[in-house]
């Protein structure tokens, strides 16, 4: 099977999801466009719902295909968003951004009671990191942010090459927000959760393409057929709280 005839196989394993009235967000890139692709033919035999993309891309895609939009101001919690993953780890971490729409990717999955990644098997890996962590840095003072990630990111065993993220036109690449990406080759990510604690901390970092515990469920497409995979977070308090 080609890549994009598992990325449809995902999506329409996903679709199943979609159920009437529901506030769904609409992910962004290759695999998520299949997704949108497929909810607008149901939409046109008449499913009722509503959508958030997660991009400049994925709003003009889904409203020629005729999918009612709203907005997270107008609709702030939604039921399900629907998005792809550059990469998927065994406790469904990922790696978000490759598409550059990482930030409002992050915030319509934050507003969404579930969240749910769909993927080709080639993105599912046991550590994180062989694919470059996109951060989503503000242009003013990108070189001292840069530098910061770096220093940072090595305080928890990440190293590698951080570039900006060029644009088609030779100028740097700029996200739906006007903002830089940087691209980190760090090979392999051996603590997510502490990267991620020490990029928050850093102030020109608007966002960074991990998504940590957000996900969760991932259908994962593969010359085996699709498998569905449930995230088991334990959210039961200790004892004594
Ligand atoms: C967009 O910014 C990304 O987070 C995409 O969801 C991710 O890059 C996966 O894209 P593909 O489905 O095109 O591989």
């Amino acid at each position: 099977m080609s890549s994009d005839a598992l990325k449809v196989a995902a999506a329409e394993r996903a679709l199943q999801y979609a159920q009437p009235k529901m506030r769904l967000g609409l992910g962004t890139g290759s695999t998520a466009a299949k997704f949108v692709d497929l909810l607008g033919a149901r939409v046109r035999d008449g499913l009722e719902v509503v959508a958030v993309p997660t991009s400049e891309a994925t709003r003009i895609q889904a409203a020629a295909l005729g999918i009612p939009l709203t907005t997270l101001d107008e609709t702030p919690l939604l039921d399900l968003t629907i998005d792809g993953a550059d990469e998927v780890d065994d406790e469904l971490r990922l790696i978000k951004g490759g598409g550059g729409a990482l930030l409002r990717e992050k915030i319509v999955a934050a507003a969404s009671d579930r969240m749910i990644v769909i993927a080709d098997a080639t993105k599912r890996v046991h550590t994180l990191g062989a694919f470059a962590l996109p951060i989503e840095i503000v242009r003013f003072g990108a070189t001292a942010t840069r530098n910061m990630i770096e220093m940072l990111a090595g305080d928890v065993g990440c190293h590698g090459k951080i570039t900006v993220r060029p644009g088609k036109d030779g100028q740097p690449f700029l996200t739906d927000g006007g903002n830089l990406i940087v691209d980190c080759a760090f090979g392999r990510i051996d603590d997510p959760e502490g990267l991620d604690d020490m990029l928050k901390v850093i102030p020109g970092v608007v966002e960074n393409g991990l998504f940590l515990g957000l996900a969760d469920a991932a259908i994962i497409a593969g010359a085996n057929g699709v498998e569905v995979i449930e995230a088991n977070y334990d959210d039961t308090l200790p004892e004594d709280m």
